[in-house]
Formats: C-alpha cells, sequence, structure tokens
C-alpha cells in the first residue's frame, strides 16, 4: 500500500501523531520540524529516526519532498503555517486550535478553498468512543432532533505547567483568555449534531491563587451559552477546576445520550448511556437507559485517548487517500468548533451581551472580520489587543517565572519529561 509521506512541525504533542504514523500501514513520517534542540534531540533519539530528516525551522523544512503535514506547534499559531504549507501544496492536519484571530480565520478558509487540498482539524475529543458512537446513534435519528447539549472539559493542568510552559512568561498557555480553549468542550457537540452556531452568551471565572502561582493570567475557566441554528443550546465549560472531566450530554426531541463521568469509573469515556424512546410522546413506562460500550479497531486500541489519537489522524490520511466515508472535521466546522469561544470573551468584555458567530461560509460575511486582528497578542493585536483577564492583567512577579523554570529545568535532568 502506498504511504502518505507525512512532515510534522512540533515534536512534543506532535509525537502522538508520529507514533500513529510508525503503528498505522497508511502513513510514514519523513520529516520532523522542532525550533527547541531539546525536542529535536528527544526525536533523534526514538526508533526509526534514521528515516527522517530533522529540521530547526519552518522555511526549510515546508521544502521538504512530503504529502501532509502535521501542526503541532503553538496553539495560536496554527492559522499561517497552515497557509503557508497549503500554498506550499502540502495536505494539512492542524492541531487544536484553527486560528488566533478573526482575520485568520477568514484567510485560512480561503487558502483552503484556493488549494483544493484536505484541511482537516485535529479537535480529537470528537473521535473518543463516546462522542463517536453518538455521532453514529444522533445521525441514526436516534434521539430525535437536537435540544440542548453540555460538553465538559476540565483539565487541572497545574501538575504539567512547568513541562508544558518552561517558565516562560509569553508562552501561550499563560496568555489565553478563560474562553479561548473552548474546542475540546463544544467540539464534539457540534461534531455529533452538523449544527452551526448562530450565537454565544461567555462567562469568565475569578482569577484564582492556584492560576497564578503557575504564571497565568486567565480566569479560572469559561462557559460558553451558545445557540444553533436550529434553536438547539449547549452549554460548554472548559478550564482548569480542581478535579478533571471529560463529559458530554445531548438531549433530543425524543430521549438524551450522555457519556459516563470520570467518578464513574476507570472506562469512564468509553461508556455510553442511551435513553430514547421509539418515537415522541411514548412514554414507557420504567424505561431505562442502554449502556454502550462502542468498540474501537484493533488497531485504535493501541493507542492513547480512547481511540482519539488514532482516529482523527486515520481518518485524514484515508481523505488524502480519497476513502469518500473518512470522518475529518473541515474548516468550517473547525470554525464553528473556536469561533464561539472567540466571541464569547468578546461577549464577557461587553458584560455578558449575546454576540453573534460569523459565518464565514458565505464569501458576503467575511469582508467585516478580514482586518478584525483582536487576540491577547500585541504583536498580532497592535491597538486591537485584549486583556488576558477581563479586568486587566494581573501582576505576576518575575520570581514566579523562575521558580517555573527551575522545575522546568529539574525535570528535564531528571528525564521525568515525556517524550
Ligand atoms: N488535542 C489534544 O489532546 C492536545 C493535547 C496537548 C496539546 N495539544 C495541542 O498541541 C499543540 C502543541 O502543544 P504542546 O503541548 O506540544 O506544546 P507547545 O505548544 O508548547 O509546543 C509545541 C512545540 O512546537 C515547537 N514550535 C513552536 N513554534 C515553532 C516554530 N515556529 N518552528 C519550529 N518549532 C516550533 C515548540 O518548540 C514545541 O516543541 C497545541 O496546539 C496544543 O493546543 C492538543
Amino acid at each position: 500500500m502506498k504511504k502518505i509521506r507525512v512532515g510534522v512541525l512540533g515534536g512534543y504533542r506532535g509525537n502522538a501523531m508520529i507514533e500513529y504514523c510508525k503503528k498505522a500501514e497508511n502513513a510514514e513520517v519523513v520529516a520532523i520540524c522542532d525550533k527547541s534542540a531539546y525536542v529535536l534531540e528527544k526525536q533523534k533519539g526514538r526508533e526509526g529516526a534514521e528515516n527522517i530528516t530533522f529540521y530547526d525551522n519552518f522555511n526549510d523544512f515546508i521544502k521538504h519532498d512530503f504529502d501532509a503535514v502535521v501542526l503541532a506547534n503553538y496553539a495560536t499559531e496554527h492559522a499561517p503555517f497552515a497557509i503557508k504549507a497549503l500554498n506550499a501544496g502540502k495536505h494539512v492536519y492542524s492541531e487544536v486550535l484553527p486560528c488566533q484571530t478573526l482575520k485568520e480565520a477568514v484567510e485560512l478558509i480561503e487558502a483552503v478553498e484556493k488549494s483544493g487540498l484536505v484541511y482537516a482539524y485535529g479537535e480529537n475529543y470528537c473521535y473518543m468512543s463516546a462522542p463517536r458512537e453518538m455521532k453514529k446513534l444522533y445521525r441514526e435519528g436516534k434521539i430525535g432532533e437536537f435540544e440542548y447539549g453540555e460538553g465538559e472539559y476540565i483539565h487541572n493542568c497545574e501538575p504539567l505547567w512547568p513541562s508544558i510552559t518552561y517558565g516562560d512568561e509569553n508562552h501561550w498557555r499563560n496568555n489565553m483568555y478563560a474562553n479561548f480553549y473552548c474546542t475540546h468542550s463544544i467540539g464534539p457537540i457540534i461534531h455529533i449534531t452538523g449544527l452551526r452556531p448562530v450565537s454565544v452568551v461567555g462567562f469568565e471565572s475569578k482569577i484564582t491563587e492556584r492560576k497564578l502561582r503557575q504564571g497565568s493570567k486567565s480566569g479560572l475557566f469559561g462557559i460558553e451559552m451558545i445557540t444553533l441554528e436550529n434553536g438547539g443550546i449547549i452549554k460548554s465549560i472548559h478550564g482548569d477546576l480542581y478535579k478533571n472531566s471529560v463529559w458530554y450530554s445531548v438531549y433530543g426531541s425524543k430521549g438524551r445520550m450522555e457519556s459516563a463521568r470520570e467518578d464513574a469509573g476507570d472506562d469512564f469515556v468509553n461508556t455510553l448511556y442511551v435513553n430514547a424512546d421509539n418515537y415522541s410522546g411514548e412514554y414507557p413506562e420504567d424505561k431505562k437507559a442502554i449502556k454502550y460500550k462502542p468498540q474501537m479497531n484493533d488497531l485504535a486500541k493501541k493507542f492513547g485517548h480512547a481511540g482519539s489519537d488514532f482516529y482523527p489522524m486515520y481518518n485524514f490520511i484515508e481523505k488524502i487517500k480519497g476513502n469518500p466515508d473518512a470522518d475529518c472535521i473541515d474548516v468550517y466546522e473547525a470554525l464553528d468548533m473556536f469561533l464561539p469561544g472567540l466571541m464569547a470573551y468578546r461577549s464577557v468584555l461587553k458584560g455578558g451581551v449575546p454576540v453573534e458567530v460569523p459565518n464565514l461560509r458565505l464569501k458576503s460575511e467575511r469582508d467585516k472580520y478580514r482586518f478584525d486582528v483582536a487576540c491577547t497578542d500585541k504583536k498580532i493585536a497592535g491597538d486591537q489587543v485584549i486583556p488576558v483577564f477581563s479586568l486587566g492583567n494581573p501582576e505576576i512577579p518575575k520570581e514566579t517565572y523562575n521558580a517555573v523554570k527551575k522545575e522546568w529545568e529539574r525535570r528535564v535532568a531528571d528525564k521525568e519529561i515525556p517524550y
């Protein structure tokens, strides 16, 4: 079988996609790029490195002869690299998030349309066992039409923070506003229903001591209340509450589906409860939910995160190969998963009013946003810069970052950093 040749930008999270290519039969990694000497050294020491060319800069890397690029660089910098890669004739798999600003969103869509190449968004939580099965059942009409859903992605990253921010005050994780990383909570509900978000109201939690001692300037968590095109509503919550949770629930006109919560047991994300009538208005007495254990294929079982490190890459490669059944998240859907967070923070900054979510599928909508560069990075936003916390950025002493950096250096020395 002809293998798709892949280049990977970012060898840290990118390692999951590198591992996919090593184990799967439809792709191979031929080039890796990372500006960090530490990450490159790690990758050079891994099995199969002799068949890979290594780069420390994107401009040389993108000239390498490969078919597709995986972008696993900083979450705020995917769009500019995606556009360059598409213009260089490479298919693109982008880690979350798809872009940082509305200007980039417009440019990204137009680059994908112009190229005719595959753009796949790596919103891997859509492919975890429960949400993957929920999509199948929803599309079969199991619970009727979507009315309400909830998505939770709670990840207390404090134990990891030194390993993933290295004490760098300017690292994107220290500078993302509370609603920015909204994709894992919103994404699965969007992918299950296929409905477009039309407006959003945002909420931002307070800043806590836990955040400040890590060097992060944002509220602890964000909430988006999103209205979809059919009038259905999503509640999305994500952030660093103390106890982790990945959980999805969807109500329709004749039933409900929901995944199990973390405290329900070790196999929670692989468990799904479905309680649905045969028709709306049936109301049989004592109807109990059916417990499903969605099946993963044998190859997917070799990968982490309940299959979510397998399926998105598998489908991306299959899409490139022309498989009509490949289940990819295209650029429009990617923005449906991200723009509600971006617009929710605007809602927060305006005191909690509902804000329209742009429909960039429409060419007529795009001109409104072509020069909208508002974000927390002054280099990108100029005088449109917005604070990381709505009431103004907190003062975090240099010593905080120095202490995180020291801990990062200790972990490197003691070989405690993964990959
Ligand atoms: N989907 C998931 O489950 C999941 C999990 C973790 C991270 N992520 C995403 O993966 C991406 C990467 O996150 P991360 O945790 O690996 O860490 P990160 O964002 O700190 O680093 C990414 C890597 O890219 C490299 N890099 C950045 N810019 C570069 C450039 N211009 N040229 C060459 N190399 C460059 C860095 O040196 C680093 O090794 C982010 O977008 C994040 O949102 C997703």
